[in-house]
């Protein structure tokens, strides 16, 4: 996430119990009470039920062990990280493990096919080029292979947000006397930035290179026309001028996070998005409780509304104060067209991207499917990204059926599994224990009410699903990031990233100023609405106290604000950070870190969690350039590359080495760019 984009205001009105109570409390008891959900359950999931906070030996429950240690399944990676932790670091350059290299791959701007011109360093490239170019502010991304060997493949890279004073010559021109925008081109080149790209890429002697022109190659812009499914999809809700009935909607926007699906397509999620639509008027209760603008656009694209060159209302469709009579004749619903999941089927290049509406309306963060039981529901799980929100998962009704997963019609399968399904939002208990309440007409409030109270439909209720979620009594969180599954254990795990403003329960207890953020777990349960958790890594400076540094991290693993997650299936969890804590960043950019957790386990099998006795699981692997945010994580099939994003870095690349650092005194036009870590001998990185 950018600075430039973050909202820090609090929406979430609700008295919920902060997510912090309820830490504290489990934190201060260390009495770290287990589950009671019962071995089916937890084996059933294909793997190892945690027992609330494992590594506590002071165990004042009286409920049963959840899975006797005879019972234990053998479901843990055996790879062993074979790299050093490497130093922080604070350069113009990526720094990597003795043995590796960093390659520059697919920078901003980078033509994708004839129609763009090469990128210019001067800024001066146009909205046309822009359209057919890489977008800028890469994030979450992944990597979709052409061959077995997987030395050709497509490559889905998000584009979150932009950076005007790189993007144009000398940042955006406004009038003087108004401070509004003037230039139509200047505008379209922003929208055109932001979305995503689909990009082939070949390993030739040792190096990824852009295909140019492959029929695969593709932008999906901020302007690019796409399908609504799911509940909202031709509804009244969606009612556009530009789709009377309700169909489709134009663009994505703020694309932070990613996942995938077992089927082969792309799941990108729209983040801080509502910051782009503003309403002059007065504001629907979603729009309040979201947090779409009452007094401007973010870039100002809504100014040139009206303009003579103007097409299709390309640029009024951002400001949605109702104006006209009907919804079909302005743009009062237009950002109900955004806040999805939206799925891409890379391999098609004559596909529309669709926005499945079923998994919630919020500022997703990322998506991530559980593990795969042939015969059960499928579940995503996603996470809404701000001060005090929630955590939602969503259970398709369609039971999973292996053979969907080579499936020619990708988006059909796509409609099969995340178009109807159950939405939930997770209460996180004391004790370990979790419940997940559903977000359906039905579904008790905490008032004793039901939420058909409240909503009409269950297309009321995706709309403003976050004021959905205050009613049935959710757990405000410290700012759901990213959320991944591992592969050997099914445990979900989900960066909590900070939340310095929940001071207000016990502002004696540090983690109630949570600067440095968490990675909490957990485990599904019985059935589709219980859950069990623990804290699995408290981030933190190495100098942090007692009460701060309760994972014990040290001059080679400490960090702060942990954002983009990733399993590889050998079961190395990558943990990407996104920090502005200066207690860490005096110390080093920011960074990628891996560990094996289910690796981690006692003597009886059971779960650890990161302490000081085992910190040294956790190694750094690389830190980024100044300035920057590592997001975003892709591995080629053979594990011999992996792909990382380089987001708003201050002052690089330099050339095409991610390594070399940019002398100092030299000051380029900065881009965004993916780096391919590879070991010099050609080995599996990580290993
Ligand atoms: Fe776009 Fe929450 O990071
Ligand atoms: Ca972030
Ligand atoms: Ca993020």
């Amino acid at each position: 996430m950018s600075k430039a984009t973050f909202d820090p205001t609090r929406y979430n009105k609700s008295q919920n119990e902060p997510f912090a109570q309820v830490l504290d409390k489990h934190l201060s008891r260390r009495n770290f009470v287990k589950s009671g959900l019962g071995v089916s359950a937890l084996t059933a999931f294909g793997g190892f039920g945690l027992a609330g906070c494992g590594s506590d030996d002071n165990n004042a429950s009286s409920t049963p062990d959840p899975v006797p240690p005879t019972q234990v399944p053998p479901s843990q990676s055996n790879v062993t990280l074979g790299f050093e932790s490497v130093a922080g670091s604070r350069l113009d350059a990526v720094v990597i493990p003795e043995g590796y290299r960093a390659q520059v791959l697919a920078p901003w701007g980078t033509p994708l096919n004839s129609k763009a011109g090469e990128w210019q360093a001067d800024g001066s490239n146009t909205a046309q080029d822009q359209a057919n170019s890489v977008g800028q502010n890469h994030d979450g991304m992944h990597f979709f292979p052409l061959n077995e060997a997987g030395t050709d493949g497509l490559l889905c890279i998000n584009h979150e947000y932009i950076e005007p004073d790189a993007l144009h010559p000398n940042g955006p021109t406004v009038d003087a006397d108004t401070g509004l925008r003037t230039l139509v081109d200047e505008v379209r080149k922003e929208i055109n930035a932001h979305g995503m790209t689909v990009v082939r890429i070949k390993l030739n002697g040792g190096n990824w290179e852009v295909v140019k022109d492959d029929k695969h190659n593709r932008r999906f812009t901020g302007a690019s026309t796409m399908d609504l499914s799911g509940p909202v999809a031709y509804t009244d809700k969606v009612v556009t001028a530009f789709s009377p009935d309700g169909s489709q909607t134009r663009g994505t926007l703020n694309n932070c996070g990613n996942g995938y699906t077992p089927w082969g397509t792309y799941l990108t999620c729209e983040e801080n998005w509502p910051g782009y639509f503003v309403n002059n008027g007065e504001m629907t209760q979603a729009q309040r409780r979201i947090g779409v603008s009452s007094s401007s656009t973010r870039y100002g694209w809504a100014d040139l509304a009206g303009h003579a060159e103007e097409r299709l209302d390309e640029f009024a469709r951002f400001d949605v104060t109702p104006k006209a009579s009907d919804a079909i004749y302005d743009y009062r619903n237009e950002d109900n067209g955004y806040g999805y999941i939206v799925e891409v089927d890379p391999y098609n290049p004559n596909s529309r991207a669709v926005k499945r509406t079923a998994l919630g309306r919020f500022r997703h963060e990322g998506c991530a499917f559980g593990k795969l039981t042939e015969g059960k529901p499928l579940v995503f799980y996603s996470g809404h990204d701000s001060r005090f929100e929630y955590m939602y998962k969503f259970v398709s009704a369609a039971l999973w059926d292996p053979k969907d997963a080579d499936s020619s019609n990708r988006l059909a399968t796509g409609a099969k599994y995340m178009d109807e399904g159950t939405l939930y939002v997770a209460k996180f208990n004391e004790g370990g224990l979790g419940e997940w309440l559903p977000l359906t007409l039905d579904a008790m409030t905490k008032d004793g009410k039901t939420l058909a109270d409240t909503f009409a439909s269950q297309a009321d209720i995706i709309i403003n699903t976050a004021g959905a979620a205050d009613l049935v009594g959710a757990t405000p969180m410290d700012r759901p990031e990213w959320c991944v599954v591992d592969p050997f254990t099914g445990s979900v795990y989900l960066t909590l990233t900070n939340n310095s403003k929940r001071t207000e329960a016990n502002a004696a207890n540090p983690r109630l100023k949570n600067n440095f953020g968490h990675i909490i777990r957990w485990d599904e349960g019985a059935s589709d609405t219980e859950f069990s958790w623990d804290i699995f890594l408290f981030g933190s400076p190495a100098d942090g106290d007692d009460a701060t540094n309760l994972s014990g991290l040290t001059e080679l693993n400490q960090l702060a604000s942990p954002d983009g997650l990733a399993f590889d299936a050998r079961g190395i969890l990558w943990i990407q950070t996104d920090n502005g804590a200066k207690e860490v960043t005096e110390h080093t950019n920011d960074q990628m870190l891996a560990i094996v957790p289910s690796k981690m386990i006692d003597g009886n099998g059971k779960p650890l969690t990161v302490t000081a006795d085992n910190q040294t699981e956790l190694k750094r692997f690389f830190v980024g350039p100044n300035g920057c945010e590592v997001t975003g994580f892709a591995i080629s099939p053979d594990y011999t590359s992996v792909f990382a994003n380089i987001q708003h870095p201050g002052n690089w690349p330099v050339s095409a080495n991610a390594a070399e650092e940019t002398p100092i005194g030299t000051s380029i036009r900065p881009r965004a760019a993916t780096v391919v870590l590879r070991k010099v001998d050609g080995g599996e990185v990580g290993i």
